[in-house]
């Protein structure tokens, strides 16, 4: 299979590069290097079987002639991360919503099949544990440029679904939750590469809010394997799939596990949101992902647990690849 992967050279991208080549597969990565980087590709640069393009979503004869090329893709390109949005809300928007309608629209004409890396974000404040693909969901404010971010995704769900409907694309949507693992970047405010940095620097691991707040974290390498799945079941296609991981920690307590499995004497401070962000934050104090339907689907479990991914995100940080941008 010749596979694209717009935005292949970031976190995600990277390793499910790495996995498609590992798998046989020839990877194209589609990539305007705005977060990704070449560091990520470092692996698979020189493979035969990749191929690296530095070009923008926006930037339409260059995706179209990406897509020509290519059998299937995985439409990762995004600007990631509540404090990124924050602080570029209007490049976020374009991106990720303009972005996105070009990318399948193009797939649409040519008939490719395409993944759409979606979000837990999606569900915004919806309550309900754990939450399942069907639920409702639950936005503040448009105002409140936090949920600009779930508003494009859900767009970019409903415009694959609409065109897997009317133009019988193949289409799926994977839903992330916390997706985490080596390579992943602080620069969105993502927290295990914050708490470990911190942690191996010897300064303040830094909790936002009470701390009380819980995620639920996947392993890169789970995700990228059980996306590949999906795309390549054609009875999948036209659906949304929650992927995640199983177990809920608050940030009180991952702090604590990252500084001891950092041997680490970092003190734990506890900062205001006020402090932290921008204004336009709403905290969200937990979502747990039902991950039934894509257990059916495809079989799918998660492998890899929280202790392994923070072992191997401080393995990568001490290995002096910077995690921070
Ligand atoms: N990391 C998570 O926990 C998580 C959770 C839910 C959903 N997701 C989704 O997964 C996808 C990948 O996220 P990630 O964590 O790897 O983030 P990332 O920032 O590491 O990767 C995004 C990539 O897209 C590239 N990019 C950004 N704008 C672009 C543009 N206009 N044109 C071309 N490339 C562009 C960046 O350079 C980067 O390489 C995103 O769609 C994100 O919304 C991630």
């Amino acid at each position: 299979m010749k596979c694209l992967i717009t935005g292949g050279a970031g976190f995600i991208g990277s390793h499910l590069a790495q996995e498609l080549i590992a798998t046989g597969n020839f990877v194209t990565v589609f990539d305007n290097m705005s977060t990704g980087s070449r560091e990520n590709l470092r692996d698979i640069i020189d493979n035969p079987l990749f191929e690296l393009i530095e070009g923008d979503l926006l930037d339409t004869p260059m995706l179209e002639q990406a897509i020509a090329g290519c059998d299937e893709i995985y439409h990762l390109a995004a600007m990631v991360g509540v404090k990124l949005i924050l602080e570029r809300p209007l490049d976020a928007m374009r991106t990720n919503m303009e972005g996105t309608a070009a990318m399948l629209g193009i797939a649409a004409a040519r008939g490719r099949p395409v993944l759409i890396a979606s979000s837990s974000e999606v569900y915004g404040h919806a309550t309900r544990e754990p939450l399942a693909e069907d639920d409702p969901r639950q936005y503040g404010s448009t105002a409140t440029f936090r949920w600009a971010y779930a508003g494009a995704k859900a767009m970019g769900e409903s415009l694959a679904l609409a065109y897997h409907r009317r133009e019988r694309l193949p289409a799926v949507v994977a839903r992330l939750f916390n997706v985490a693992g080596p390579r992943q970047s602080a620069h969105g405010g993502m927290v295990i590469p914050s708490f470990v940095e911190q942690a191996l620097r010897g300064t303040p691991i830094t909790v936002y809010g009470t701390g009380r707040q819980t995620r639920c974290f996947s392993h890169v390498l789970d995700v990228a394997r059980a996306m590949i799945r999906l795309l390549r079941s054609p009875e999948a296609h036209g659906e949304i799939f929650n992927i995640g991981g199983h177990g809920t920690i608050t940030m009180a307590q991952l702090a604590v596990r990252v500084r001891k499995l950092a041997g680490s004497s970092s003190p734990i401070t506890f900062v205001p949101y006020r402090d932290a962000y921008p204004d336009g934050f709403e905290e969200i104090m937990g979502r747990v992902p039902d991950l039934r339907r894509i257990e059916r689907a495809i079989g799918y479990r998660p492998e890899l647990g929280l202790e392994t991914i923070i072992r191997q995100v401080i393995e990568h940080a001490r290995a002096g690849t910077p995690t921070m941008a």
